[in-house]
């Protein structure tokens, strides 16, 4: 291996300590999360040490086909032969097809495609066309979401994440996801959007009523205010539908996709929006830049990812695979419900809920113990969020069972931690 290894474990955390993230480090070492990532393939990742661990993490859906996917690997090897990122100042070819495809893939009029390079820098985007075309201020959000942590989309989130990095855009109010009353009682003539997540993946996948995105889409109809969903962990059939919102049986006005769009090989996010917004950007086209956003080696690596998830064959896939998972867990659940509240979310997009904030940690740092990458939610502790990769097979439902039951007979022995590992959690 030329790459994998050139460091081990100890000297990565201390290289770590020493130039990037000394909180983060001390933080995992203290509590034994001594991971460092070396060889991955498919479903598995191995530490540097040789330990190798079930990716039911997958970086929130980036690995959703897997790590280094063979013909993701193919697509961007043969792209190399004659693209690079391209120039953002020019039209592109490849821009332009993956924009189609993507068209083609979403209802009603949700057919312009604006490209980024991270979640956050797409969530901004939707923002900032929201209120570009709405000409109004007010975003309303949730309690609990999450949409990365860049300038707009940071004012979406919850205190810990931006207290220290007031003042912030002003017009930001939060309501409780899934509860319409809460809506109704701050949507107005001057609320540009409301920006949710399909289901809340920080929040521990807590999974909102059937009737309310239909209420908040009938109220944002009434008030001329947009609705945003922030797909970028629901999207790209994670859910078990190509996208989250089709469970809800209503359309967005603008919807946010990444994570996964990547292949995990190459960056790259979109914000799909409606036709009609287009009118302010005709108006204002060079407002909003990105050079790396849209990169041509990304555009060609997405359109290979979406012609996968959106095929019916693995929609399909990923809905038997999923009832079989959902059973396995449902089975441990009534088993271990000492421990295990419910077991949340839709298709592969799970929610482990657990009776307590600190046994959502010392859940993960038991599945870390018996070879399955798992973490809790970090706006309710007491989940863990469990996103095996879509391509997970009949073959490793065996290890995922027996490693979960193990960890959770784990938990059980060792429930006293439950206090002293949330208390280290900073
Ligand atoms: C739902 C959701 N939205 C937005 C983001 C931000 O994406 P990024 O980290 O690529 O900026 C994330 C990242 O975890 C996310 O889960």
């Amino acid at each position: 291996m030329v790459y994998i290894g050139r460091l081990s474990i100890r000297e990565s955390f201390n290289l770590y300590k020493k130039h990037l993230q000394r909180g983060k480090a001390s933080f995992y070492e203290a509590i034994g999360f001594d991971i460092v990532m070396g060889k991955r393939e498919g479903v598995w990742i191995w530490s540097l040490d040789g330990r190798r661990f079930f990716d039911a993490h997958c970086n929130g859906g980036v690995y959703n086909l897997g790590h280094r996917n063979p013909l993701l690997i193919k697509t961007l090897i043969a792209a190399l032969e004659e693209l690079d990122i391209g120039n953002h100042h020019l039209i592109s070819e490849h821009r332009a097809i993956l924009a189609e495809k993507l068209a083609r893939l979403f209802p009603g009029e949700l057919n312009r495609v604006m490209y980024s390079v991270g979640g956050g820098e797409a969530v901004d985007f939707a923002i900032k066309l929201a209120r570009g075309y709405t000409r109004k201020k007010k975003i309303i959000y949730a309690r609990g979401g999450y949409h990365g942590t860049t300038g707009l989309a940071i004012v979406a989130g919850d205190d810990y994440y931006k207290k220290p990095f007031e003042p912030l855009a002003p017009g930001f109010i939060q309501v409780e996801h899934g509860v319409i009353d809460d809506f109704r009682k701050v949507v107005d003539e001057d609320t540009a959007a409301v920006l949710l997540e399909t289901i809340p993946a920080t929040l521990g996948m807590k999974t909102p009523p059937m009737e309310y995105y239909k209420e908040i889409r009938e109220i944002c109809d009434k008030y001329g205010c947009l609705l945003i969903l922030d797909e970028i962990q629901t999207g790209l059939a994670r859910t078990g539908k190509l996208w989250g919102f089709q469970h809800y049986d209503v359309v967005p006005d603008i919807v946010v996709i990444g994570k996964g769009l990547s292949g995990g090989l190459y960056p790259i996010t979109a914000t799909i929006y409606r036709d009609d917004l287009e009118e302010f950007i005709e108006k204002h086209p060079f407002t909003h830049i990105s050079t790396f956003g849209g990169s041509e080696l990304g555009t060609v690596v997405a359109e290979r990812v979406v012609d996968i998830v959106s095929s019916k064959s693995f929609l399909e896939h990923v809905n038997i695979i999923s009832g079989k998972i959902w059973s396995l867990l449902e089975n441990l659940a009534s088993d271990y419900d000492d421990i295990i509240e419910e077991t949340r979310g839709k298709g592969l997009f799970i929610g482990i809920k657990t009776k307590s904030k600190g046994l959502g940690p010392l859940l993960s740092l038991s599945l870390i113990h018996n070879g399955i990458l798992a973490v809790f939610a970090n706006n309710d502790k007491s989940v863990v969020q469990f996103l095996p990769p879509l391509i997970t097979r009949e073959e490793h439902l065996e290890y995922l069972e027996d490693r979960i039951n193990s960890a959770l007979s784990m938990v059980r022995e060792n429930r006293s931690m439950e206090k002293i590992i949330l208390e280290m959690i900073p």
